[in-house]
């Protein structure tokens, strides 16, 4: 693992960025041998670290190594440029966790949306791949017919782009198709947003009681799930679960995975499920504020619940509670909490005027356009 820390960053966020890329890269089944963090004026344009830094980690890299990830994201050349000096694989966080994410895709649009991202994030690096074999071959001979499979290569790349964009569209409208018999509903949608593996699909499972499969792995959610959820006062609600975000998510995969975060967009009220045991517990919730600023979410109902309260002493979970404006303690795990917050999450929607009378129409009947029309088997929900 290698990290750069520039004059304007503190080292403390080098080293908690760097311990949670080990922490993706375990994820991804490799077995984390060194961190190292290089302090600099600037970046290198051509190995993003400093040579002899590049000839330091070369030796290191005959010990038995066989991937070197940096926490910055690294041009085409520059990952060519290392691969070539260090004579081992590299990849750079983006690549990471496209990757992690094409080992845990399920379903067919999980996959199709992963290699989406992934020809996205390749395209502009394949420029790299030809400017170091132009130079190999001293610029003679190789340039031309360089350029011209560069080109070829990119239509290629852009052709695939396009036949995943319309399997993708296939596959949604299928799903749509095999939902037409299902009974429809309007009911007013949540969706938990939340840092990966604080909790969500847990929480899912308490609140709900449905089965949603948790695992202890970063990133085990990638498709959408909604389940039907009962509020205290026997209202109903819909709740979904989404991908859970992380810090410099590639925006590759934010703009694959649209699907899956239309939830997020098109949701009443956000849960935002909160790691309270987690060291990085700030960092992680700035970071999801971050994605949702990004994904041009308006100001929406938003309640926190602060997870895994279980893990903490009191004390502890009161002052890390206090941190938080609006919220409510919980263990997804234990189940401690879940009613306060099930209560919580009624009185959010009946401070929202339109759910007020538990009707998705206006005043006028009109639908209005934040419920959108959802159709859910409410058998397997109920
Ligand atoms: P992603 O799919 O990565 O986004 O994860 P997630 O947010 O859906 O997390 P998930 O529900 O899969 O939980 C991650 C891990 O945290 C699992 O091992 C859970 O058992 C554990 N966990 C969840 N809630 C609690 C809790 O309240 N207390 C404790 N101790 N562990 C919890």
């Amino acid at each position: 693992m290698v990290a750069l820390r520039l004059p304007a960053q503190h080292r403390w966020e080098v080293e908690d960025s760097i311990e949670e890329l080990a922490q993706l890269a375990e994820s991804a089944g490799a077995r984390v041998s060194q961190m190292v963090i290089q302090e600099r004026e600037g970046l290198d344009s051509r190995l993003l670290i400093g040579k002899g830094k590049a000839q330091e980690l070369k030796k290191v890299c005959q010990d038995g190594i066989d991937l070197v990830v940096f926490d910055d994201d690294l041009t085409g050349a520059q990952q060519r440029n290392l691969e070539e000096l260090l004579g081992v694989k590299v990849l750079d966080r983006p690549g990471l966790i496209l990757d992690i994410f094409a080992q845990r895709a399920r379903t067919k649009e999980g996959k199709l949306q992963v290699e989406l991202a992934q020809l996205n994030y390749f395209l502009p690096r394949l420029v790299g791949a030809w400017s170091r074999l132009s130079r190999l071959g001293g610029g003679i001979g190789t340039r031309g017919p360089g350029e011209t499979k560069l080109e070829v290569d990119r239509r290629r790349i852009r052709r695939r782009i396009a036949k995943v964009q319309g399997d993708l569209e296939k596959v949604r409208r299928h799903r749509a198709l095999l939902r037409r018999p299902r009974r429809r509903s309007f009911l007013p949608t949540i969706a938990l947003v939340g840092y990966t593996n604080a909790g969500k699909s847990t929480l899912l499972n308490a609140m709900t009681r449905a089965d949603v499969p948790v695992e202890d792995r970063l990133f085990a959610t990638l498709d959408p799930t909604i389940r039907l959820l009962r509020l205290p006062g026997g209202k109903k609600v819909l709740l979904s679960d989404t991908v859970g975000f992380i810090r410099k998510l590639p925006h590759q995969l934010i703009a694959a995975f649209k699907a899956t975060l239309e939830e997020v967009v098109e949701a009443d009220l956000l849960l935002h499920v909160i790691d309270t045991s987690s060291p990085r517990m700030e960092a992680q919730v700035h970071e999801v504020d971050r994605v949702l600023e990004e994904l041009g979410i308006p100001d929406k109902p938003l309640l926190r619940a602060y997870n895994k309260i279980d893990l903490l002493g009191g004390l502890e979970a009161t002052a890390r509670m206090s941190l938080g404006r609006q919220g409510v303690a919980v263990s997804a795990l234990t189940g401690e909490g879940i009613e306060g917050l099930r209560q919580k999450v009624q009185e959010a929607l009946d401070a929202t005027p339109l759910f007020s009378g538990q009707t998705p129409r206006g005043r006028h009947g009109r639908v209005l356009p934040s419920l959108p029309e959802r159709e859910v088997d409410l058998e397997v929900m109920g």
